[in-house]
């Protein structure tokens, strides 16, 4: 159990008890003491006492005895508490010993969907393909680990009206080439040449528009033409999840066409449910909530005017599927801030049809843009979007360079392993570590520094941390006895009792920014702890305590990272 917890049971009863009602002792972190709670200055004016007399009443009430070594009021009504070294020390012990790191496993385990990187079949992933698939992952990673029953989502676009262009522009090439292209990665240029032939060329639009029919209809030879396009593109995306360490695999395709067959009973559902109404000769629902400019509700299509079904339907049928099939109860939708308004009024939608009821309930997960170096949307040099996988590869290089400068001992394979660990890595926390719902700029010099808030910088802690083990040819004896003298040692063991509590409030609120700060903070107070208290050269017990230091911050870290998705190399 956390610190925090701890002190919030034992502070509740005492203010419940001045205050006549329940009160949130408001605990925190504290630069004067190791805590403090705020909470005496807030009741003042509603008990009308000053907040140092309400504090002192708090405390004499308070059973803190086996907790802290010092309690007292101070400045206008703080409550300041100073956590007995023993009580540190034994917590310190207890995590030593725990395979979850102080991580409560969940009480009631749920089954999650993370609906995240989702490209578009024959069109390059561009960078928010990136953010989804990062963050997503994450969020997987994560939930797992706490012992929810994850199902990853991968919501291909492979359905819909650009199908008709790309089949056709797949006929001229001739199959043999189209797939070449297509397997390689050549999405861009694949998808552009269709595009300007469907907008050049009416016979060629036309051809695209007998072809959309006859997919719909379900013709053998274009159905067979469409699947190796999904296919060969899937085969492409894999290769880019394998260079990210991403866990998406084949199995979690479930594109937009596989919920084809669902498409016709959400709309008759919808309909007897009496919830359906034409607009422009659409059939629409009118979710409450969002409403236009001029205050009536927005119409969400599900059936659009020449009879076929758009981005909204599936989704509908989507979560229709996730709850009332897959039996989910927490449905995560990780995907870029603009689609908000999409997914209020699907949500809506689907809560109105009785699909998205209580426990169950969906969250979008959303995100900014990644910016270039001059504060504007990222764009290659020729001003088009930039190729994913071209920003990766450039990230491996650049990483790999300065492994083998850093360090030129080691060996071509093990400097393309951390080059590689090192730059994706990178990549990953440079977007892992920002507030999510902001813009951030990709910023090459400083995501790759082995200073400041950075991936290179905690993975160079846990490799030194790694060889401090390896040197002496030692281990941490987790049963050893804990002792806390130095200050830097407490605040290492008050940032390593803190790992749960942090993991726990992501797993609710999905920002990861949080645990990239926090594990920012471990590393950062190692490194102070590593400077002032010798581990190897101190003798007996204190040496034995320190390696467990020691030892758990790596596991930390390298759990930490683990959710994150990012690997820790034992050496750099
Ligand atoms: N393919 C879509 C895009 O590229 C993202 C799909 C997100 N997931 C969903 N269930 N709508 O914008």
């Amino acid at each position: 159990m956390d610190l925090e917890k701890l002190l919030t049971d034992r502070l509740a009863p005492a203010f419940a008890a001045v205050a006549g009602a329940s009160v949130d002792p408001v605990v925190r972190r504290s630069q004067h003491a190791d805590f403090q709670s705020d909470a005496a200055l807030a009741l003042a004016r509603r008990l009308g006492r000053p907040p140092r007399a309400i504090a002192a009443d708090v405390l004499a009430r308070a059973d803190l005895t086996d907790l802290c070594s010092a309690a007292e009021v101070s400045g206008p009504g703080f409550l300041n508490l100073t956590i007995a070294d023993k009580t540190l020390a034994g917590l310190v012990s207890a995590l030593a010993t725990d395979p979850q790191l102080g991580v409560p496993v969940v009480a009631e385990s749920e089954t999650v969907v993370v609906d995240y990187s989702a490209p578009n079949v024959a069109k390059e992933m561009h960078v928010g393909h990136l953010r989804s698939t990062v963050i997503g992952d994450a969020a997987a990673r994560l939930l797992e680990w706490l012992g929810h029953q994850v199902l990853r989502a991968n919501h291909l676009g492979d359905w819909g009206t650009p199908f008709g262009m790309l089949i056709e522009h797949l006929v001229d090439l001739g199959e043999a080439e189209a797939t070449q292209e297509v397997s390689m990665g050549d999405l861009d240029s694949f998808y552009k040449a269709a595009r300007v032939k469907f907008d050049a060329d009416e016979a060629f639009r036309e051809r695209s528009r007998l072809r959309v029919v006859a997919l719909q209809g379900g013709d053998a030879v274009t159905l067979r033409l469409w699947r190796l396009l999904v296919e060969q593109s899937e085969r492409y995306f894999l290769t880019v999840y394998d260079l990210l360490d991403v866990t998406l695999t084949e199995r979690d395709f479930h594109g937009e066409s596989s919920y084809n067959d669902l498409l016709g009973p959400v709309v008759e559902e919808l309909d007897r449910l009496g919830l359906l109404r034409e607009s422009d000769g659409a059939a629409c629902v009118f979710p409450p909530g969002s409403v236009g400019r001029d205050g009536e509700l927005l119409p969400l299509i599900v059936r659009k005017s020449d009879g076929g079904y758009g981005y909204s339907a599936t989704d509908l049928a989507a979560i229709r599927h996730r709850t009332g099939r897959l039996g989910a109860t927490r449905l995560l939708y990780v995907v870029g801030l603009p689609q908000r308004r999409h997914f209020e009024m699907v949500y809506a939608a689907a809560a109105q049809a009785g699909w998205l009821a209580p426990p169950a309930r969906a969250e979008h997960v959303g995100f900014g843009s990644i910016l270039g170096p001059d504060g504007r949307m990222l764009r290659s040099r020729a001003g088009g979007s930039v190729k994913l996988v071209g920003l990766l590869e450039e990230a491996i290089v650049r990483a790999t360079a300065l492994a083998r400068e850093r360090n030129p001992d080691l060996g071509e394979a093990e400097a393309a392993e951390v080059g590689r660990a090192v730059g994706i890595g990178a990549i990953k926390y440079a977007d892992l570590s920002s507030d999510r719902h902001k813009d951030y700029v990709l910023d090459w010099e400083r995501m790759l520094s082995l200073d400041g808030n950075t991936s290179p910088y905690l993975q160079y802690a846990y490799s030194r941390i790694r060889s401090i083990f390896r040197r002496a040819g030692v281990a941490a004896r987790p049963e050893a006895g804990i002792s806390l003298a130095e200050p830097t040692e407490r605040a290492l063991a008050f940032e390593l009792v803190g790992f749960g509590r942090v993991v726990g409030e992501v797993a609710e609120n999905l920002e990861f920014h949080h645990l990239a700060g926090y594990l920012y903070r471990l590393a950062a107070a190692f490194s102070a702890f590593y400077e002032r208290c010798p581990v190897l050269r101190a003798d007996g017990p204190v040496r034995e305590s320190r390696l467990v230091l020691c030892d758990l911050t790596a596991r930390v870290l390298r759990q930490g990272l683990y959710l994150l998705g990012i690997r820790t190399p034992e050496r750099m």
